[in-house]
């Protein structure tokens, strides 16, 4: 089938290749030049296990194409992919503008019926709207031409999304139109062999289904960390209590691990967004507004317990920084804990020497160069000269150091654990002190 996709980003790219790879015909556009060139030219924009082969390969192959052309784009697909951001606006509310300039341009250029996907996370309703837009300008073209507007959301995690993409656990196609619900089952006919995949509902059901699981599962992951916080005050052991509850299958083991805050481009504006729909319409989310307060105290934790630690006197300290990307395999910063932990650093005084596997980068596009901000080679030469060492994301690279040298190195021993890696009677068995995520110690105890 012939796919255009609009907005080469995480989804959109990887969405792109996976269809290519499966035989599909697809072009991507971006109003990005330096992105699209960069792709022409085999360099991936994003870090993403597993994806630089498979747009190479499929690039080569003519099966992916790359352009600025937005006309191009829009004569090509009968399926019109919308995979373009909607940041939080400021009031908090999902932003349209990008997904509502596509659908502006691919009625400015259609000239055969078209099936418009709505692939970008987007508010209850946001379906009318694009349908809307593209019959007005329909309008003004004085053309009249068919076209249904389908809602698809994705449900890619960032680090697993080619895997995700290529086996996704469901499909979830928010349609009223038989003509659409049939090409998009011809488009996803390849990922849907083993079972059936693909759940056909309405399309507003479609969007808030999105949302609902997005949110879900943020607040699996503020419960525990109030647990965790919990913890902390009773003297348990909130990996101890993980175990526990999540041996119960009505609960499970998966996203009800503690640890410094939920970042990255989807749990954090999701929540929000949904709290901003809800109001609109009346209803009063206190559950969600609990689980964004949650997740925003729970990201200053690390500050706060190294504040603690140094009696408040931050000042020219040298912290050394495990993990700057808001989960591993990822060079993902957006809403990353380390952010706020640098930033709370910086405004106390301290120096931060980081080390990352992935998102130096990135640390370094969104920050720059500062006196305050050291960017080391490697893990251990990070905790060169530094006052304590902070993990902030669960890295493989970070799970067995070499405890040893740690203690030698630092001018204190003593590890701030936010991802809870570490047993706590092996590092204080090595001599080191350890301050985890709800391990029943608090600093200073
Ligand atoms: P991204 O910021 O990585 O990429 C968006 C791309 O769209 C950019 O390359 C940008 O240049 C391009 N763009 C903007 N306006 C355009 C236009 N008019 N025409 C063509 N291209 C344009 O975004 P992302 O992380 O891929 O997210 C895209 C959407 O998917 C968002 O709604 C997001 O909430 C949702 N989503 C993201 C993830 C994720 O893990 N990142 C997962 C599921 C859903
Ligand atoms: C999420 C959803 O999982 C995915 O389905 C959706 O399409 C996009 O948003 P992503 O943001 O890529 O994916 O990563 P995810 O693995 O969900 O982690 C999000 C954040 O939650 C990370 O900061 C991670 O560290 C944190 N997290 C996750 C926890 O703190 N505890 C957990 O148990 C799981």
């Amino acid at each position: 089938m012939k796919v255009t996709v609009f907005g080469i980003g995480y989804v959109g790219l990887v969405q792109a290749a996976v269809l290519a790879e499966v035989g599909h015909d697809v072009v991507c556009v971006d109003v990005n030049a330096e992105r699209v060139e960069n792709l022409k030219n085999g360099i991936i924009p994003i870090y993403e296990p597993g994806l630089t082969p498979l747009v190479k390969s499929n690039y080569e192959a003519e099966r992916l194409q790359f352009t600025t052309d937005a006309e191009f784009g829009v004569k090509h697909g009968k399926i019109q992919f919308i995979a373009v951001g909607t940041p939080p606006d400021e009031d908090g509310s999902a932003d349209l503008q990008y997904v509502l300039a596509v659908a502006k341009t691919i009625a400015t250029y259609m000239e055969s019926p078209k099936i418009v996907v709505d692939k970008s996370t987007v508010p209850v309703g946001t379906a009318d709207k694009v349908a809307e837009c593209i019959a007005a300008v329909l309008k003004t073209r004085g053309v009249s031409l068919d076209f249904d507007v389908v809602s698809n959301p994705e449900f890619l995690k960032e680090g697993a999304a080619v895997a995700d993409c290529q086996r996704p656990d469901r499909i979830v196609i928010g349609t009223d139109s038989a003509v659409a619900e049939s090409k998009m089952r011809e488009l996803y006919a390849p990922f849907n062999r083993n079972h059936e995949k693909l759940i056909v509902m309405d399309v507003r059901s479609a969007e808030l289904t999105k949302y609902a699981a997005n949110c879900m599962l943020a607040t699996k992951i503020s419960f525990m960390n109030e647990m965790a916080n919990l913890a902390e005050k009773l003297g348990a052991d909130i990996e101890k209590v993980r175990l526990g509850i999540g041996s119960d299958p009505r609960i499970g083991y998966h996203f009800i691990y503690p640890g410094c805050g939920y970042g990255g481009s989807c749990f954090p504006k999701d929540v929000q967004a949904l709290v901003r729909t809800a109001e609109k319409v009346g209803y009063t989310p206190e559950l969600l507004r609990s689980v964004e307060a949650v997740n925003g105290r729970q990201k200053e934790k690390l500050f706060s317990h190294l504040q603690s630690y140094f009696n408040g006197d931050l000042a020219g300290k040298r912290i050394a920084l495990w993990g700057l990307s808001f989960k591993p395999n990822t060079d993902d910063m957006r809403d990353a804990s380390s952010r706020v932990l640098m930033e709370n650093l910086w405004a106390a005084g301290a120096i931060v020497q980081a080390y990352d596997p992935e998102a130096m980068n990135e640390t370094q596009r969104i920050y720059g160069t500062r006196a305050d901000l050291n960017l080391m080679g490697t893990k251990e030469s990070a905790l060169n000269g530094a006052d304590a060492l902070v993990v902030c994301t669960e890295w493989n690279a970070f799970k067995a150091p070499d405890f040893d040298l740690i203690k030698e190195t630092l001018n204190h021993a003593v590890i701030f654990d936010g991802r809870n890696l570490y047993d706590p009677a092996i590092l204080e068995a090595q001599g080191i002190a350890y301050y985890g995520i709800g391990r029943g110690r608090s600093v200073g105890a």
